[in-house]
């Protein structure tokens, strides 16, 4: 099969030599039980990679299962990889497979390796090197034939030198990279992509797709698409079903790419927009800040002796105080923290990949919240 062959069968879109050398890479490796790391930044094409692989192998007829580190609460991540024995711990009347086992003989994609905790990533090196690992709750070895490929858009390295990713393990993974550049950086691929998704939409929404300027393309070509090939796909999708049948022009263009408004004007919108996670990573941020300040002039009451057992009632009473100055406008942090939360669940249709990423938050730590709010 050549090259553009195995793209088209496995929906690989592009032309850049970037594209290329990374099929050209698939192509070698997927028939392979080797190991790979995919790495690039949100919206780059990391897991239409990873299934290419995975379709591409010898193991295609079994399944591939996706597994989203990034998600899952520390406290269960073991038992959800690796499962678990009855009784291993409160609340697990019965045995547990965990994702390795159901993934024996096919694929497991680990997504967002980075959030991998530090004490599970030493179980995970020891199924990449022999497949070996234990149920949570028992000693006994077990072994999984399974092809791993991970993904991060984490710089890997970087987190090494912190100490939050075992080396040995960066060391395993990093053994076959395939690193996808940001879009902005392949930019001969933006009118594949356009003419692609248009056709898709126009065909999905029975809209005539009436083309786009030489103008518009450029435009388009010239962004620098922080959320890359998904807010490109994004933008394309509101244009044309919003502009139905109209002939794209750069002044549709400006209109549906926030930061290349002329004018400044909240025009029609298109889901994610970079620009407004931005303006609500201002307020979180600010809520923080505010947030360690009221700590800060706790921690100093309680030095000048304000607390301690049976004392804290002087720090309640003068917070108290400062509340009524404020008057009702004063909004308790938790609070605003849950309604920042629920707006941002609201804004992205319940998708916490999506809400956690606007609110610059892991989604560990919205999964946790979400619970804590009780807003499930
Ligand atoms: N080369 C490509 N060919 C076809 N579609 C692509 C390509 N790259 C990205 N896309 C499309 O862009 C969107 C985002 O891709 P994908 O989910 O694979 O990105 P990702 O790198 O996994 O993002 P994240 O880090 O946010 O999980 C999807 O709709 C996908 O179909
Ligand atoms: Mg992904």
């Amino acid at each position: 099969m050549d090259r553009d062959q195995f793209q088209a069968k496995y929906g690989i879109l592009g032309e850049s030599i970037e594209i290329r050398e990374i099929v050209d890479i698939i192509q070698q490796v997927a028939p392979t039980d080797l190991t790979v790391l995919i790495t690039g930044e949100s919206g780059v094409g990391k897991e239409v990679i990873a299934k290419a692989i995975h379709q591409a192998s010898l193991r295609a007829e079994k399944p591939m299962i996706s597994v989203n580190a990034g998600a899952i609460p520390e406290g269960i991540i073991e038992s959800e990889l690796f499962g678990h024995e009855k009784g291993a711990f409160t609340g697990a009347g019965e045995t547990r497979k965990g994702y390795f086992e159901l993934a024996d003989h096919g694929t497991i994609f680990l997504d967002e390796i980075g959030e991998l905790p530090i004490g599970t990533q030493v179980k995970f090196l020891r199924i990449l090197e022999n497949g070996e690992y234990m149920r949570v709750g028992s000693a006994t070895p077990r072994k999984v034939d399974v092809r791993v490929i991970a993904a991060t858009n984490k710089n890997l390295e970087a987190e090494v030198n912190q100490g939050e990713f075992r080396s040995d393990l960066f060391f395993r993974l990093r053994s076959i990279n395939i690193g996808i550049p940001p879009l902005r950086e392949r930019r001969d691929d933006i009118p594949v992509f356009i003419d692609r998704f248009a056709r898709q939409v126009a065909e999905k929404n029975k809209i005539t797709f009436a083309g786009f300027t030489p103008e518009a393309i450029d435009l388009l070509k010239s962004y620098r698409w922080p959320g890359n090939v998904r807010e490109l796909r994004n933008v394309v999708e509101s244009m044309l079903v919003i502009e139905r049948g109209k002939r794209i022009d750069a002044a549709e263009v400006r209109k549906y790419v926030r930061e290349l408004h002329e004018d400044g004007r909240h025009l029609p919108v298109y889901s994610p927009k970079p620009s407004e996670q931005a303006e609500r990573e201002l307020i979180y941020r600010a809520l923080l800040e505010m947030k360690s300040d009221i700590m800060d002039i706790k921690s100093i009451l309680e030095r000048n002796g304000h607390t301690g057992p049976g004392g804290s009632g002087i720090v309640e009473a003068r917070v108290d105080t400062d509340n009524q100055a404020v008057g009702e406008q004063f909004i308790p942090l938790d609070e605003m923290e849950k309604r920042m939360i629920i707006q941002a669940l609201d804004r992205f249709n319940g998708n916490r990949r999506l809400a956690a990423e606007g609110l610059n938050i892991s989604e560990r730590t919205l999964y946790r919240k979400i619970k804590q709010y009780g807003l499930e």
